[in-house]
């Protein structure tokens, strides 16, 4: 019987300050997971003129500089990480940044946009998160969610597996040793997603997959193997443009 030892891991929200990750090497704007990052989620963002965006899991900050290009309004970050929330701070001191995680966020302020982009392989609650992002959202207002292909989270050619934990429906906790240390994840089928939303009262707009670019393949020559199969998936979820008073 499991002890849930490695979803502890994955869901512990100070993982990213621990000596056995160094994220601050791979995690800046210039990195290369930066630029696929920020080309998949960059069209279906659109035009962000005039339009609030709450980024969760925000990290060093290496997506603010889309959001502002976009021409966002206004931008908070949340970030459980004290490091990266000091990195962001002093890369964008003009975007505020609510240091903790998701979970304790205060839920009073309302936005256009939500994004979290390889955040959600860190929460443990998913209804309780989608729930929590139903009450940060404007009327019509949307989230853009990025999260890992399960298969190639796991998949053993391209990360070495040093731990894996079953959870239930099909869902992993898994813990693999990538160049810039060992990292934890909790890795779920999709429709784990759609299923929060849905109990958390949002519609599903659009799932599109997301296949390594020719740019990441150049720097990330493991990733050929996966020959067009998704490494990602991005997700976009909507509220309703009216709902009634409860
Ligand atoms: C893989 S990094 C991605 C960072 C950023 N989204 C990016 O693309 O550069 C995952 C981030 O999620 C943050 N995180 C972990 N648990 C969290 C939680 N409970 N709430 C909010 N963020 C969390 C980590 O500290 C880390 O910065």
């Amino acid at each position: 019987m499991s002890d849930r030892k490695l979803v502890q891991r994955a869901a512990n929200p100070r993982q990213y300050d621990g000596p056995a990750l160094d994220w601050l090497s791979v995690g800046r704007e210039a990195s290369p997971s930066g630029g696929f990052f920020r080309e998949s989620i960059a069209t279906s963002l659109g035009n962000l003129a005039g339009r609030s965006l709450l980024e969760i899991g925000s990290g060093t900050g290496r997506l603010f500089g889309l959001f502002k290009s976009l021409g966002t309004s206004k931008i908070k970050g949340v970030e459980p990480s004290a490091k990266s929330a000091a990195v962001s701070r002093q890369l964008h001191p003009d975007v505020p940044v609510f240091e903790g995680p998701f979970e304790k966020f205060p839920t009073e302020e309302i936005f256009d946009r939500v994004v979290a982009v390889m955040v959600f392989e860190h929460i443990e609650n998913l209804n309780g998160a989608f729930s929590r992002i139903h009450r940060c959202l404007k009327p019509r207002g949307e989230f853009h969610l990025v999260v890992g292909d399960p298969e190639c989270q796991t998949n053993p050619a391209l990360y070495d597996r040093i731990e894996i934990e079953p959870l239930d429906r099909g869902a992993l906790a898994v813990c693999t040793r990538r160049p810039f240390g060992v990292l934890c994840n909790i890795v779920r089928p999709l429709d784990h997603f759609q299923e929060a939303a849905r109990g958390a009262g949002l519609t599903s707009l659009r799932t599109t997959s997301l296949p390594a670019t020719a740019g990441l393949i150049a720097k990330h020559q493991s990733l050929k193997i996966l020959g067009g199969q998704p490494l990602c998936h991005l997700l976009v979820f909507a509220r309703a443009p009216e709902e009634p008073r409860e």
